[in-house]
């Protein structure tokens, strides 16, 4: 069997690190305000209040440890391999919990908090230390460039709101957050585009639809486009 698992903070809650929206008090962004702490706009105008955000969850983190549905987890993915099977495990916490509980691989949608990426020369390193203006990024040797490396607010739907076109390649643009882009890119008014072997399972709502081989009709549309430009 093949199981694709989609995880989140829930998962995380009992290890102590907290969810983003309950409303009991616990909820990260019930107690502070997501666009002044996890936002590019917000690491420009307060990168120490930012840091000092990071800074405190990744002390959690490393006094944290896995729970009961982390070791699951990780036993269903050796059970299933050995089975000939497999886990497609995705998350979207920013933590590394599932890896210490012995998970083998983990596909981290929105980053990792034990990392640190220089907005300079874009190199990420493991980061278990507080982060500051200070810190020096060794690949590059520029000083104050760092920042955790993790999915901000508007980093991915900021580029699609300035966009003129959006262009799905290859995808059956059927998983989430992919599946979105084409009905918000709509809603903004963004011209949109498919290209694909076949009509996919949102090809209606594509302005224009192209399919083919990728290695035949990309080509030809990048020539086409930039004629047009
Ligand atoms: P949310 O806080 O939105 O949702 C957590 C879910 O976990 C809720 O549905 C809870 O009911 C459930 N839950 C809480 N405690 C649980 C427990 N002990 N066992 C099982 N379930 C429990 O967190 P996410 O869905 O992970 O992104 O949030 C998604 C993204 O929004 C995060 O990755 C983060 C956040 O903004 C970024 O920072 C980019």
């Amino acid at each position: 069997m093949r199981v694709f698992l989609l995880t989140g903070a829930g998962v995380s809650a009992e290890s102590g690190l907290g969810t983003f929206r309950d409303k009991d008090g616990t909820g990260i962004w019930t107690r502070f305000d997501p666009m002044k702490l996890a936002t590019p706009e917000a690491f420009v105008r307060d990168p120490q209040e930012v840091h000092a955000f990071y800074n405190a969850r990744r002390r959690n983190l490393i006094a944290a440890n896995p729970n009961a549905a982390h070791f699951a987890l990780a036993r269903l993915e050796t059970a299933l391999a050995e089975r000939g099977g497999n886990l497609a495990l995705v998350t979207q916490n920013i933590d590394d919990l599932h890896e210490r509980a012995g998970a083998k691989r983990v596909i981290h949608m929105h980053g990792e908090l034990l990392k640190a990426r220089c907005t300079a020369c874009e190199a990420v390193s493991p980061w278990r230390e507080d982060l500051g203006l200070r810190d020096r990024c060794s690949p590059c040797g520029r000083t104050g460039t760092l920042r955790p490396h993790v999915v901000w607010f508007g980093e991915i739907y900021g580029a699609l709101n300035e966009a003129d076109l959006f262009v799905a390649i290859g995808t059956s643009s059927s998983v989430y957050p992919a599946a979105g882009f084409v009905s918000e890119a709509r809603a903004l008014g963004i011209r949109t585009c498919e290209i694909n072997l076949e009509p996919s399972d949102n090809a209606k709502q594509f302005n224009e639809r192209r399919y083919g081989l990728a290695s035949e009709a990309v080509p030809i549309w990048v020539d086409e486009l930039l004629t047009t430009m």
